[in-house]
């Protein structure tokens, strides 16, 4: 995967994307269909849970729709838009929502909503361009609007309607779309106007159609949750059965069906998905779980120890603490490029973890923390792909460790790892931790890494993280932290020269890492991490605050 030009290297908690490199097949590793069913998990959330359908068309918003829909306690799928009506086999789905997407109808080969969505006779939401295929599709008209709505705008609604109930007449929202319904299909009516369109909601009650010219799902639509809620819960009428606790109780019977009385290995690095599939995996199988932590020595100040503290001593795991600090510094030995750093990272995390691994005798399962949206992301490159994906971290491991995966989080976003990991009872450090690149400090530490600079810059960051978190803004940034940079500056200190090096601030605000843009963090406390650098940090004698955005640049340095 492409990061900003970059390879994008998570050697600790997408633990076996290395491996991908030289996966091999099934034949290779000699499974049989028999061992191959027994490896997949045993349960299906999706066919669990009542559920709703996004159908993709590409929006930037659309996976946000799923987690508002997943927010209200609801088991959401996502599919892309030409997903076959298999992919929602046995699942009890109660309702469609269509996403908005970049294209226009009335376009040659514009994307089309697949039969199904129409013949399941469950509700349909579509929003903007889902609204636009529904009344191009349902016999319709739609046409270029004379002038683009884009932003914030108002809209009135008109009439009673179920999807408006407990709201105001009037309503702020997110509009984004250059096309504009001129005729509704048969049985729909208007449900709102919005100063530019005429038609900016339209319902048809009886078939439980509903059509959004607006974003719902955004949070500059202020009342868009309640919206969903009405669409999800009074309108198709589910049960809000997707909740932590149920999560947990259904995963944890999966997982004891799937493993058995088996072994399963799992690597920990600190961030929150592998120590949340890790808590789940122990809650199931208890001792039948080894986690093997690979402390490469690039992690921030205080981590190991706290992966320590946790797994073992409070959790009472099976944990093996590898300190391959060594390995890891000798292999980033006078390399300052920053790809040959990720590679030679990768590579030797490969080395440890397979020697580890080896030691545990009878591993017959491997735990990863999979998420939704790389399920999705494979999914989307045809069908079939999550399991081709599946079987390519696995086919990387040596053929002679048959070894079953096991990923409980992999009907998950990003929130719902961390509310299930507070319901696990992971300390809320852990848990809301930053995310941390897999190659940790060494792509902060601009130029060559060495064991003096990884310390000096592990000082630094501690004091942000602390400032950050004094100040209350640690939850509404994505991410902060220090960079050392490679150059040394001259300064003075009492009646002395110094020449020290420069540490640049970097602290983003983001929805998620595609974009990102400079916090504007208070000026006090950029003083203060400033005054607190220089003066307690050997070695440093100026601070720098980043303000990028991405693009042009990453959140990254290197
Ligand atoms: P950039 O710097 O590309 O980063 O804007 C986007 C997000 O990805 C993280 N990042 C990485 N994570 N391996 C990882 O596991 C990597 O090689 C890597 N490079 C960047 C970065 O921290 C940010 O959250």
């Amino acid at each position: 995967m492409l990061s900003g030009g970059r390879q994008f290297v998570d050697p600790s908690s997408q633990l076996l994307v290395a491996w991908r490199m030289d996966a091999v097949t099934d034949e290779t590793r000699g499974l049989t269909k028999a061992e191959e069913a027994q490896q997949q998990a045993a349960i299906d959330p999706a066919t669990a849970h009542q559920s709703i359908v996004v159908v993709d068309f590409g929006s930037q918003f659309s996976m946000l729709i799923a987690r508002r829909v997943r927010e209200l306690s609801t088991y959401c799928e996502f599919l892309p838009y030409d997903a076959p009506r298999e992919r929602i086999a046995g699942q009890d789905v109660r309702g469609i929502i269509l996403s908005g997407g970049p294209n226009s109808v009335y376009e040659e080969g514009a994307p089309m909503a697949p039969d199904w969505v129409w013949e399941l006779g469950v509700p349909v939401l579509g929003i903007c361009y889902g609204m636009q295929l529904m009344a191009h599709q349902l016999g319709g008209k739609v046409a270029p609007g004379r002038e683009r709505e884009y932003g914030p705008a108002s809209v009135v609604t008109t009439g009673e309607s179920p999807l408006f109930h407990g709201l105001p007449e009037k309503l702020d929202v997110w509009m984004s779309h250059g096309d504009r319904i001129e005729r509704i299909p048969d049985g729909f009516e208007p449900a709102a106007r919005s100063a530019n369109s005429p038609v900016a909601v339209m319902a048809n009650r009886e078939r439980g159609y509903y059509g959004l010219q607006f974003h719902p799902e955004v949070a500059h639509t202020p009342r868009g949750k309640e919206i969903l809620s009405n669409f999800v819960h009074k309108i198709c009428g589910a049960d809000g059965s997707w909740t932590p606790g149920n999560f947990i109780d259904e995963t944890v019977a999966s997982i004891r069906e799937q493993v058995g009385d088996g072994r399963v290995i799992c690597g920990l690095s600190g961030g929150v998905d592998s120590a949340v599939a890790a808590a789940l995996v122990h809650r199931a199988v208890g001792d039948q779980l080894t986690c093997i932590f690979v402390d490469n020595g690039l992690l921030r100040a205080g981590e190991a120890e706290e992966v320590v503290e946790t797994f073992r001593r409070n959790m009472q795991m099976n944990l093996v603490h590898v300190d391959a600090s060594d390995q890891f510094l000798a292999a980033l030995a006078e390399v300052t490029n920053p790809e040959t750093k990720r590679v030679r990272i990768g590579n030797t995390f490969v080395r440890v973890f397979e020697r580890e691994s080896r030691k545990i005798e009878d591993a017959r399962f491997l735990c990863q923390g999979t998420l939704y949206p790389d399920v999705i992301e494979s999914a989307s490159h045809g069908s079939g792909a999550v399991k081709i994906k599946t079987h390519h971290n696995v086919g990387g491991l040596p053929p002679d460790m048959k070894l079953g995966l096991v990923e409980p989080l992999r009907y998950l976003f990003k929130d719902e790892v961390r509310r299930i990991g507070e319901a696990l009872g992971l300390p809320e450090e852990m848990v809301w931790r930053h995310p941390f690149p897999g190659p940790g400090l060494a792509i902060r530490v601009l130029g060559e890494v060495t064991y003096e600079k990884l310390e000096i810059l592990r000082a630094a960051d501690r004091i942000v993280m602390d400032e950050v978190k004094n100040a209350g803004l640690y939850r509404e940034l994505w991410q902060s932290f220090a960079v050392l940079t490679d150059s040394k500056t001259v300064g003075v200190m009492g009646d002395f020269r110094t020449y020290g090096y420069a540490v640049a601030i970097r602290a983003v605000v983001a929805d998620d890492a595609m974009t990102a843009d400079w916090a504007r963090l208070p000026h006090e406390l950029l003083a203060r991490i400033s005054n607190r650098i220089v003066n307690e940090v050997d070695g440093v004698n100026r601070v720098v605050y980043d303000i990028t955005p991405k693009p042009p640049g990453t959140i990254e340095w290197e």
